[in-house]
C-alpha cells in the first residue's frame, strides 16, 4: 500500500483526504492519504522521516511552503515562486514542486474555458496565493497585472514575474477594462461577504476565478455572474492543484469528475 499525505497546522478540516483517497479508488490504486501535522521545529525532521518510511508524497499547506522550499531540490517554477506544496520520494531523491500555479491556471482553461496565450490578467493579491497564480498565468503566456492592498508587495512581485506590473487596488477599474482573465487571490470573501474589486468594473468578456472555496458562492463571483462574465469558483483551484500533485505521483491522468464529487460532497 502507498502512503501520501499533508503536511501543515493545522490540517484537521482539510479536504484533501477525501478528494486523493476518491481518486486512487477510482484509479483502483491502493493508497491512502492521511494529514501531518509536525511543529515548527520538527518539519526538516519530518519530511526526511517521510522519506525514510517509504511515504511515496506529500502536499504542503500553510504554514509550511516556504519552509519545505529549502529542505528538498526544487523545481524551476517552485524555486521562481519560493515555494514548495507538494513533495514527490517516488524519484533517486525527493523533489518539491508549486502545483498552485497549474491548479489556477487548469481551473481557469478547463472550467472558464479561458484562453491564456497573450491574455490580459490581472491578479488580486500578492500574498503565497499570488505569487503562485500570477507565475502560473505568466507563464501560460498571459500578460498580467497585479493589484494588491499593499501596493509595495504588488510591485515587488511583479518585479519577479516576467511583464507583470503591480498595482494598488485602486487600480482595478482600469485594468480591468481590457482584461479577460481575473484572479482573487486575496482571503477577502473568506469570512464576510465581501469583495475587493468593485462590482461596476467587471463585464461579460471576463473569466472570473475566486481561490476562495468556503464559501463556494463569494461576493465576487456573484458579481461576476451578474455582469454576465464566466465564473470558475475557488473548489476547481482546489481541485486542480490536487489532481496536478497525483499525476506527479502516479504519473496517471487524474479522475478529476471523481475528485469533484467528493470535494463538492464535503463542501455542501
Ligand atoms: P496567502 O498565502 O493566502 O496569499 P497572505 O500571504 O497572508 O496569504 O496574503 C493575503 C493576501 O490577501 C494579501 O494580498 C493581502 O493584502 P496585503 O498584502 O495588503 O496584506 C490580501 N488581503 C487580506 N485581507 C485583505 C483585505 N481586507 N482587503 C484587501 N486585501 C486583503
Amino acid at each position: 500500500m502507498q502512503v501520501f499525505g499533508l503536511v501543515g497546522n493545522p490540517v484537521g478540516h482539510s479536504l484533501s483526504p477525501p478528494m486523493h483517497e476518491a481518486a486512487y479508488a477510482a484509479h483502483d490504486i491502493d493508497a491512502r492519504y492521511v494529514t501531518f501535522e509536525p511543529a515548527p521545529d520538527d518539519l526538516a525532521a519530518a519530511v526526511e522521516g517521510a522519506r525514510a518510511l517509504g511515504v511515496s508524497g506529500l502536499n504542503v499547506t500553510v504554514p509550511y511552503k516556504e519552509r519545505v522550499h529549502g529542505l528538498v531540490a526544487v523545481d524551476d517554477l517552485a524555486g521562481r515562486i519560493g515555494a514548495v506544496n507538494t513533495v514527490d520520494f517516488t524519484g533517486d531523491r525527493p523533489t518539491g514542486h508549486n502545483t498552485d500555479a497549474a491548479g489556477a491556471r487548469r481551473a481557469l482553461e478547463a472550467e472558464g474555458d479561458a484562453d491564456l496565450d497573450g491574455a490580459d490578467a490581472v491578479v488580486v493579491g500578492a500574498g503565497g496565493a499570488g505569487r503562485a497564480v500570477a507565475h502560473g498565468l505568466a507563464d501560460a503566456g498571459a500578460t498580467v497585472a497585479i493589484a494588491n492592498r499593499t501596493e509595495e508587495r504588488a510591485v515587488g512581485l511583479a518585479s519577479d514575474v516576467p511583464a507583470a506590473t503591480g498595482h494598488g487596488l485602486d487600480a482595478l477599474p482600469g485594468l480591468l477594462a481590457d482584461a479577460t482573465v481575473l484572479v482573487n487571490a486575496t482571503s477577502v470573501g473568506m469570512e464576510e461577504d465581501e469583495t475587493p474589486v468593485p462590482g461596476d468594473a467587471l463585464h461579460a468578456d471576463l473569466v472570473v476565478l475566486d481561490a476562495v472555496y468556503a464559501p463556494l458562492e463569494t461576493r465576487l463571483l456573484r458579481d461576476a455572474a451578474a455582469a454576465g462574465a464566466t465564473t470558475v469558483d475557488g473548489a476547481w483551484m482546489l481541485l486542480y492543484q490536487g489532481a496536478e500533485a497525483f499525476e506527479l505521483w502516479t504519473g496517471r491522468p487524474a479522475p478529476v469528475a471523481a475528485m469533484d464529487d467528493a470535494l463538492r460532497t464535503h463542501l455542501r
